[in-house]
């Protein structure tokens, strides 16, 4: 493979948070260097859970924000808002015509809603989720697709999408792969379930020092005496750290959780101070960007000019061959 094309997006459905960080944002950015990197705002993903037009363009601007204060460099990666490259919704449907309705049922934010046994019916939106994301991979000619784990099974729904639209219209679709950090597979939230926005259990990448700081303070943790010792392996407290601190100091809490005569409390203080340390530049620089108003918009704008005339390209290429021009 010469230069690898690399994309990934992510839903604007509130604030970004460490999960977020590790999971997709920080392979992401690391994958600038390596090939031609398109990520993107997902708006129309996020339409599926929130219906207030406010909040969607908050949420959009402050994963851009975050985004480019994390390292994201707009002159190595094109950045884009999903909408503003409306031919995604157009392969949506084309994809659809071909998307077994089992492989559907079969994702797991579906069955998940069922399993919940809510009252309100499944959206028809969060039923075809897959084939609008299977849409935006194939739409750009990816190679690699850098996503947390738990959007693997999405990856394998493009996979195939793309490999049965080569067998009945000829070779006209990349057939795409998913890159996944083994060392970040899970980042435990607080309440020691993976981090995750539907859990509520997320430690935001940009909070307000008390607010995150009452965040780890409250990291639920056993009963466990001061004095005991304490296991180090089991405690999302230093997987936590691992993340952010040297493999000496992770060494040192270790050794402390398994000596005893420490408590939950002081080691949650070091995680604080560990993860509010390790953000400082990017809080600096999110604050500069935030201060240059037309900042994100430039970006934004000519992110879609080049995501759009790749687009255009691959639907030329795609009517054509199903019959529509
Ligand atoms: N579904 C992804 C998430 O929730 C976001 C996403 C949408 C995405 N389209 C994508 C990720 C295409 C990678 C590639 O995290």
């Amino acid at each position: 493979m010469a230069t690898p094309r690399i994309l990934s997006g992510i839903k604007p459905t509130g604030q970004l948070h460490i999960g977020n960080y590790f999971g997709m944002m920080r392979p992401a950015i690391d994958w600038q260097e390596r090939g031609e990197a398109y990520y993107f705002i997902a708006d129309y993903h996020a339409l599926t859970s929130v219906h207030d037009p406010q909040a969607i363009r908050e949420y959009s601007r402050g994963v851009a924000l975050d985004f480019l204060a994390c390292g994201l460099d707009p002159a190595k990666a094109v950045l884009f808002r999903q909408s503003d490259v409306p031919q995604v919704t157009e392969l949506t449907w084309i994809l659809s015509c071909v998307a077994p309705m089992p492989m559907l049922e079969n994702c797991h934010a579906y069955k998940d809603h069922l399993a919940r046994k809510q009252e309100e019916p499944a959206l028809h939106g969060l039923f075809a989720y897959p084939v609008l994301m299977a849409a935006d991979i194939l739409l750009y000619d990816s190679n690699i697709v850098p996503v947390g784990r738990d959007q693997k099974q999405h990856v394998e729904v493009t996979r195939d999408l793309a490999e049965k639209m080569n067998r009945i219209f000829g070779k006209i679709l990349i057939v795409p792969e998913a890159s996944i950090r083994a060392e970040v597979e899970t980042i435990p939230g607080l309440d020691g379930r993976k981090m995750s926005k539907s859990y509520g259990n997320t430690a935001p990448l940009f909070d307000e020092e008390k607010s995150l700081k009452k965040k780890i303070m409250g990291i639920v943790t056993d009963s466990t005496p001061v004095e005991a010792p304490k296991d180090p392996a089991s405690s999302s407290i230093v997987q936590l750290y691992r993340l952010f601190a040297s493999p000496a100091e992770v060494a040192v809490m270790e050794e402390q959780f398994r000596g005893g005569g420490v408590g939950y409390g002081d080691f949650k203080k070091r995680l604080f101070g560990a993860i509010w340390d390790y953000f400082a530049p990017m809080r600096t620089r999110r604050a500069e960007l935030e201060s240059d108003g037309g900042y994100v918009n430039r970006v934004l704008r000519e992110g879609a000019e080049r995501a759009g005339a790749v687009a255009e390209k691959t639907m030329a290429r795609v009517r054509s061959a199903v019959g529509l021009r």
